[in-house]
């Protein structure tokens, strides 16, 4: 529903543009006290003072009473759809077992796959719905969600499924963008034949088109090398999907690059990326999806924030919510993880997670900045003071989230 809506006496935090914000332009925010934001079938029809504003009839009104509104979060990288759960295995990650060698032995994502082919689509919808619900109450109001633990047709095709009935049945209040990640490991069945599993998946895509804008790989040492990787990506793009990849997450293998040479939307977690790679994502306008919540929840070493800012590339923050290797969805703690140990300023976590998080779903000129023309989306701080997010850490400044015009979260 698009929503009409008067936001009276806002102090407008918000990057600017239509289009991802790249390097040290990304500390670069507008700021403006005392505004008033008229919103008419979801769009942004006005920003200025009171005196200015047209009439919307039927209009809900809201006084914000001088505090912070920024863009709605754009929250561009999660797993949130999947059977069962794994807390286990965080515990034998706590007594020094890997993330790689409890996948190696048949653990991780396969054992997430058995849940999920275990569980119905209804029971899919309503464990996701419980985590849209809670993002929307941090702020969140466009979540990018992923399939990969179906890793056959049935069940990929279940998950996308899920994923539709989310975004257009189920009154979900945020907006929900879809990616095929069938590479996400490989099946039992296929193992030591990853090449025929990846012919499986190349025959898959044209049935999966019409569910799926953006198509990921586990670009990853003994999962999907760069020549599997790259293989099925440009398979994709031949049809018609756009490209992510999970890149250098566990060890430096050239996912940075390759997403480079493939001109990828996104490259994500990047933990151990190479200086090449940090260079040709920069040359190639690829955004850096970096992942705090994922390095923070495995003890690895932060991605390298700086050097991508500092190289010229655009920076985007997401949760990469999943129930294995990060099982949090809290957007307060991104901010915080980001700013105190990847040394992101304030303002350059606000674009990451904005503006940037928009152009890693290939949405810039539709979100991400409070701007007349883009959608109604947008977030209400509980203080005037913009630089309070870190500072909570790990809790919720947000007061109220608003979605194409409509007030669809608040907290007291
Ligand atoms: O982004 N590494 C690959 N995929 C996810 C984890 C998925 C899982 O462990 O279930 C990630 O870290
Ligand atoms: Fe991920």
């Amino acid at each position: 529903m698009k929503g009409n809506l008067i936001i009276r006496n806002a102090r407008v935090v918000t990057p600017i543009g239509q289009e991802a914000v790249k390097g040290k332009k990304m500390g670069e925010l507008q700021e403006l006290p005392g505004v008033t934001i008229a919103i008419k079938e979801g769009r942004i029809l006005y920003i200025g003072d009171g005196m200015g504003c047209p009439e919307i009839p039927d209009a809900e009104h809201i006084d914000a009473e001088g505090k912070v509104a920024l863009p709605g979060f754009v929250d561009s990288h999660t797993h949130l759809i999947f059977g069962g759960f794994r807390p286990d295995e965080f515990e034998w990650r706590l007594k020094g077992d890997t993330y790689m060698s409890i996948m190696e032995r048949g653990g991780g994502i396969q054992s997430t796959v058995n849940a999920t082919k275990d569980a119905s689509e209804d029971e899919l919808v309503k464990k996701a719905q419980w985590f849209l619900d809670r993002m929307g109450e941090m702020g969140v109001t466009t979540v990018e969600v992923k399939s990969g633990y179906g890793l056959d047709f049935e069940t990929e095709l279940k998950m996308l499924k899920v994923i539709a009935r989310l975004k257009e049945e189920e009154k979900t209040v945020i907006d929900i963008v879809s990616t095929f990640l069938g590479a996400h490991a490989v099946p039992p069945e296929y193992k030591g034949k990853t090449s025929e599993f990846v012919d499986l998946l190349i025959e898959m895509l044209p049935e999966f088109k019409e569910y799926a804008k953006f198509c990921d790989v586990f670009c990853e040492k003994n999962v999907f090398e760069i020549e599997d990787s790259r293989r099925l990506l440009q398979a994709a793009r031949e049809q018609g999907f756009k490209l992510k990849l999970h890149a250098d997450e566990i060890v430096t293998l050239g996912g940075g690059e390759l997403s480079a040479e493939l001109k990828a939307v996104s490259a994500d977690h990047l933990l151990h990326v190479s200086d090449e790679g940090i260079k040709k994502m920069a040359q190639e306008g690829v955004v850096a999806t970096l992942l705090p919540l994922t390095a923070f929840a495995l003890k690895e070493p932060y991605a390298p924030a700086r050097k991508f800012i500092e190289a010229g590339c655009a920076v985007a923050l997401a949760t990469d919510l999943n129930p294995g290797s990060c099982f949090s969805g809290s957007i307060p703690l991104t901010i915080a993880l980001a700013c105190i140990y990847m040394n992101m300023t304030i303002e350059e976590t606000i674009t990451a997670l904005t503006l940037n998080g928009a152009a890693a779903l290939d949405m810039a000129d539709e979100i991400g900045s409070i701007e007349v023309g883009k959608r109604g989306d947008i977030v209400l701080l509980g203080s005037d003071n913009y630089r309070v997010l870190p500072y909570y850490v790990g809790m919720n400044c947000v007061q109220a989230t608003i979605f194409n015009g409509n007030l669809v979260a608040s907290n007291p």
